[in-house]
């Protein structure tokens, strides 16, 4: 593991260190101050669909304990975090009245950021949508477009003044193959056509929005996260490397050459057939106004063998609680492929980070395998940074354990550990490391080194 100095000193003083949550994975307040019902809180009372059968009513219950997390946030000696807005607590049904009470919440939240000296990066869609918008065909309705934008133009009215950012989505791949089309996220469809249409509305509406924030002045910068892999074939041979030509197609230039070429992937089309999406005139235009930045999250390769599904003992390398390989190389190829396919805008690391299965003794908790995780892939970071690509930040997911989607709360992510009976954050080993490495490259900024 590189040392905290030989690391610090691969960065530019003006590279940003910041934490990342979403809303709906730490908030909980469900159902408090006048929240609409979003579609996860409705897809969380399906049985069987979440690993623990727990939901997001309480979670981390951020809501009713902000300032002392911002305390924790600032304590780490942070440039900026990176949240979520939840669209149904601001506006209940996605549509029409506005929720004073949430609004005020979010108001505060951004306020007690530039009181600490942190940056607010919101993202506006972290996959909450308001159920009553999903009861009227979700993401795969051409009208939720719309009413993205509004919503968009109406976070914009309220904090847009003091905003550092603005992510449109957070990885569209996710609600598209895994909310539509695989089942297993919220809304729980399986139907590649809807998933497809979905992707392409999703992608539409950042674009819109885009336009949109800009008409009305915003000053933030503007962008949108993808979740990316770099995807390998299992073996040399030609089917497999050609296999793996397509998944990444399929799972990373389906969303990236829309955003950066204004077309999709010709090979995609021509295998998706009939499921190919309605694109109406003037669609990809829009889908290709130019962002401010592009934020990258990666947790993973991917592998690719023309046989089918490769199963995750057959994967080589260590691998996290999800399962997930372990291998920061992908993370310096992933950048490198971009910056070669793409004329990149300068480009953050939104999320990255790993779960591990915390043991807790006298009182902290000694994750090295956590900071290991971390310290190898902004090292890989730095790599990348030294081959010529824009990257101007880095996040780690997450500041706090919190719920994980359909694995519930039983796989931690945090750097700060949550008791879920107390409810009480115990900063990690990985956190004061963390601190430690964002303190030295403070100190080099100091010195103007
Ligand atoms: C990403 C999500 C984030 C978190 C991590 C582990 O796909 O954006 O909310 O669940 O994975």
């Amino acid at each position: 593991m590189p040392n905290i100095k030989d690391l610090a000193s691969q960065f530019p003083p003006d590279f940003a260190w910041g934490v990342a949550t979403s809303a709906f994975q730490i908030e909980g307040a469900a159902f408090e101050d006048g929240k609409g019902e979003s579609i996860w809180d409705r897809f969380c009372r399906v049985p069987g669909v979440i690993a623990d059968a727990s939901n997001g009513d309480v979670a981390c219950d951020h809501y009713h304990r902000l300032d002392a997390d911002l305390d924790l946030i600032a304590g780490l000696g942070l440039d900026l975090y990176r949240f979520s807005t939840a669209w149904p607590r601001v506006q209940p049904l996605g549509e029409g009245a506005w929720n004073e009470t949430g609004l005020a919440f979010y108001d505060r939240l951004v306020d007690g950021l530039l009181a600490r000296g942190l940056a607010p990066h919101l993202t506006l869609n972290h996959w909450d949508l308001p159920q009553a918008l999903q009861d009227k065909g979700g993401w795969n309705s051409r009208d939720t477009v719309y009413r993205f934008v509004d919503y968009a133009l109406g976070i914009q009215r309220r904090l847009g003044d003091r905003l550092a950012a603005i992510t449109t989505h957070n990885e569209p791949w996710v609600v598209a193959v895994l909310g539509n089309e695989q089942g297993t996220f919220a809304p729980g469809i399986k139907s590649r056509k809807t998933a497809i249409q979905v992707s392409h509305h999703l992608l539409l509406s950042h674009g819109l929005a885009l336009k949109a924030l800009r008409a009305e002045g915003a000053t933030a910068k503007l962008g949108i996260v993808l979740n990316m892999a770099h995807t390998m074939p299992l073996t040399g041979s030609p089917a497999d490397r050609a296999k793996a030509r397509l998944d990444d197609a399929h799972g990373r230039r389906w969303y990236s050459d829309p955003l950066f070429k204004g077309e999709y992937p010709a090979e995609v089309l021509a295998d998706l057939g009939d499921d190919a999406p309605v694109v109406l005139a003037g669609d990809m235009e829009a889908i290709a106004t130019p962002m401010d930045y592009l934020g990258v999250n990666y947790y993973s390769r991917a592998l690719a063998s023309a046989a089918g599904p490769i199963e995750a003992k057959d994967k080589p390398y260590p691998k996290t609680d999800m399962g997930w390989e372990i291998y920061p190389d992908g993370l310096r190829e992933l950048l490198l492929t971009l910056h070669r396919e793409y004329a990149l805008p300068p480009t953050y690391i939104t999320e990255n980070g790993g779960a591990f299965p915390d043991a807790s003794t006298d009182g902290r908790v000694h994750d090295a395998d956590r900071t290991d995780y971390l310290a190898t892939h902004i090292q890989a970071v730095g790599q990348a940074l030294a081959a010529g690509v824009p990257m101007i930040g880095y996040m780690v997911w997450s500041l706090m354990d919190n719920f994980e989607w359909s694995s519930g709360y039983a796989k931690r992510f945090g750097i700060v550990h949550v008791d879920y009976d107390t409810l009480k954050r115990t900063p990690k080993d990985s956190a004061l490391w963390y601190r430690d490495l964002v303190a030295q490259c403070r100190a080099r900024r100091k010195a103007g080194v």
